[in-house]
């Protein structure tokens, strides 16, 4: 069996953690790395990833993620949020680090520049955070299966009340709201979860050829 697919049926979504086990800070590293290389629409990043490690206020986002065990067992807690707004002035943000990153000139990117801005300006505001939030998941899926190489455990969760984290950690003010949230660290012995057997559909069902 490859490699990417044993990894893959190694990890679930854990449901209880051994909080004695602690992600170790080389395997933390690569992780922050693994969510700085995710991709994006047009490259522009428009997400925070936010490492809780206060147990006081994990003890607080517990009772607004429906009390699940894992936001306060598990050794790290990242929430992935994603900017409300986006507007010209991030877009210029990210041509100006283009320039600086492949020493370009600027007339190299205009038409890529203007082509984003235009793209933004014609979003609604409700649009802009549904297509910030698009991004969220993109960065789950490359957090979820990082883990699993390593094999630290992680539970990808909706399971939480956006509105109350936004308010409990000032994230409106900064522009940001959680899209989603993910406890990771190392599974305990009495998870049943992990003995279970994989359910998903047969290839035939998932796939169409053409
Ligand atoms: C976007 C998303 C949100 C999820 N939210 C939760 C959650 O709040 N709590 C939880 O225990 N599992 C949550 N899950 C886990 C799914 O139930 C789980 O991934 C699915 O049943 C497949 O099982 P597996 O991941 O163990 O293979 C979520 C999964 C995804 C992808």
């Amino acid at each position: 069996m490859h490699d990417i697919i044993r990894d893959l049926n190694w990890r679930y979504a854990t449901k209880k953690y051994d909080s004695s086990k602690k992600i170790k800070k080389n395997d933390l590293e690569i992780i922050k790395e693994s969510l700085r290389l995710v991709p994006s629409s047009y490259g522009l990043q428009p997400l925070k990833f936010i490492i809780v490690n206060s147990t006081e206020l994990r003890e607080k986002l517990k009772p607004i993620s429906y009390n699940q065990s894992q936001i306060t067992d598990a050794s790290h807690l990242i929430i992935i949020c994603s900017y409300i707004n986006i507007n010209t002035s991030h877009v210029d943000d990210y041509l100006s680090s283009i320039l600086r990153t492949r020493d370009i000139a600027i007339n190299e990117i205009e038409a890529f520049g203007n082509s984003m801005k235009t793209t933004i300006d014609k979003m609604k505001n409700e649009e802009k955070y549904k297509w910030n939030k698009n991004q969220a998941y993109i960065a789950l899926g490359q957090l979820i299966h990082t883990c699993a190489s390593l094999r630290i455990d992680a539970t990808p969760m909706e399971g939480f009340n956006a509105k109350e984290y936004d308010k409990l950690l000032n994230l409106s003010d900064q522009n940001l709201s959680a899209s989603l949230v993910v406890p990771i660290g190392y599974r305990h012995k009495e998870d049943k979860v992990q003995f279970a057997k994989k359910v998903r559909k047969s290839q035939d069902d998932l796939f169409i050829t053409l």
